[in-house]
């Protein structure tokens, strides 16, 4: 997919650049838990400042309700992202005003400008024209670098396309190269891993990718569906009644594979009771939690022997030790494949990175949703927004 690139902007020396950035980092207690989406900003940041721009930085903070918030202040991300550059970061008192059209003005070549959360206006979520008129007056030039946003048609990420000259950032563009190309032309056999809490929020995945992939592994809560599917009962596991006629329909395709095992118990915790069963003999009162060692096994051979593999989803609730077997499995097992591996974003991103294994990944995606929209469609509004720049 072609897009406006940063070398296509006009020059950019004495020049201000709003920098859209998926700075939508998780954070506990105040403090930034993973800062994956700040460093990987870091190329298109230094890229602009190395050629005389000042940057007006933004991005949302969680799902405040359009209105400030002081628990989802940006000021945490804008220490941790002058530690990583190296230069100081300063935070502006709101999104748009007065105030902030000053701090923007007053920037010199290199300086970075934060603006607050900007789901602390409610014209960001409703794309309204008169936010998105007033963001993109801080700066002559726009670039989007919020891979993980752009599935979203909001003001930030739609609107100053459309009235500044604007590129994708470095992150975006090779995010939406490897997640194309591996779905234009992957090498075969091409293995999909599927995993997360509820079918219904990947159905419109697993069929697009049914078109690409040759088979697909499926874990997490919602494998319990296609139990279900498949005639069987499962227990007091998570489970969508309204979706089994979908997956029975996925599952006569016999390129998705479901658990043969789980790892079950009556409640999610560190010291809990754990048994592990045949998928078809989960227990009233019980729970699956974990695929069991004997599908752990078989999926990482599988994983094994692809040429590319997609994985999205852990395969079990892997946050909790006795339930994150499965997951680091399959994680050891992407990591130790000779094919062309991509981790989807979200939690199998996280998986990943806590398991020390993300070096051993060909690319892990900072998008979750968006990279799953973006197999499904095949494209995100801000991509179309970028393409369809004023250039
Ligand atoms: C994400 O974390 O997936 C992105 O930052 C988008 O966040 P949202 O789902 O709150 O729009």
């Amino acid at each position: 997919m072609e897009l406006p690139r940063l070398e296509d902007l006009p020059a950019l020396d004495g020049r201000r650049v709003l920098v859209r950035a998926d700075f939508n980092v998780p954070l506990r207690d105040g403090a930034i838990e993973d800062d994956l989406r700040i460093t990987s900003a870091l190329p298109t940041l230094q890229w602009l400042r190395e050629r005389g721009a000042a940057i007006v930085a933004c991005s949302h903070l969680g799902r405040p309700k359009g209105a400030p918030d002081p628990k989802y202040s940006m000021r945490p991300v804008a220490q941790r992202l002058g530690e990583v550059l190296d230069v100081p970061v300063q935070l502006a008192p709101a999104v748009v005003g007065a105030d902030v059209s000053a701090a923007a003005a007053a920037l010199a070549p290199g300086d970075v400008l934060l603006l607050e959360n900007l789901r602390f206006e409610p014209g960001e979520t409703a794309n309204d024209a008169s936010f998105a008129d007033a963001l993109s007056a801080l700066a002559d030039v726009y670039v989007n670098d919020a891979f993980g946003a752009s599935h979203r048609a909001h003001a930030s990420i739609v609107g100053p396309p459309a009235r500044v000259p604007s590129a994708a950032g470095r992150l975006l563009e090779r995010e939406v190269f490897v997640l194309s190309g591996l779905l234009a032309d992957p090498r075969r056999p091409f293995v999909g891993v599927l995993g997360g809490a509820k079918v219904s929020d990947k159905l419109a995945v697993i069929d697009a990718l049914l078109e690409r992939c040759d088979v697909i592994l499926v874990g997490g809560a919602m494998a319990f569906t296609f139990l279900l599917a498949q005639g069987l009962t499962a227990g007091d596991s998570l489970v969508e009644p309204d979706f089994v006629d979908d997956c029975r329909r996925l599952l006569a395709t016999d390129r998705v594979r479901i658990p043969v095992d789980v790892v079950i118990a009556r409640e999610i915790t560190s010291d809990t009771a754990t048994r592990i069963v045949p998928a078809s003999a989960i227990p009233r009162g019980w729970k699956g939690l974990d695929v069991g060692p004997e599908t752990a096994a078989s999926y990482a051979d599988v994983i094994s022997a692809a040429g590319t593999v997609l994985w999205n989803g852990p395969m079990g609730v892997f946050e909790v030790e006795p339930f994150a077997a499965g997951t680091r499995s399959v994680a050891e097992a992407v990591a130790a494949c000779p094919g062309f591996t991509v981790v989807g974003g979200g939690d199998s991103a996280a998986a990943v990175r806590q398991m020390g294994l993300a070096d051993r990944v060909d690319h892990v995606s900072t998008g979750g949703g968006a990279s799953l929209e973006l197999i499904e469609q095949g494209d995100l509004p801000g991509l179309e927004a970028l393409r369809k720049s004023r250039g």
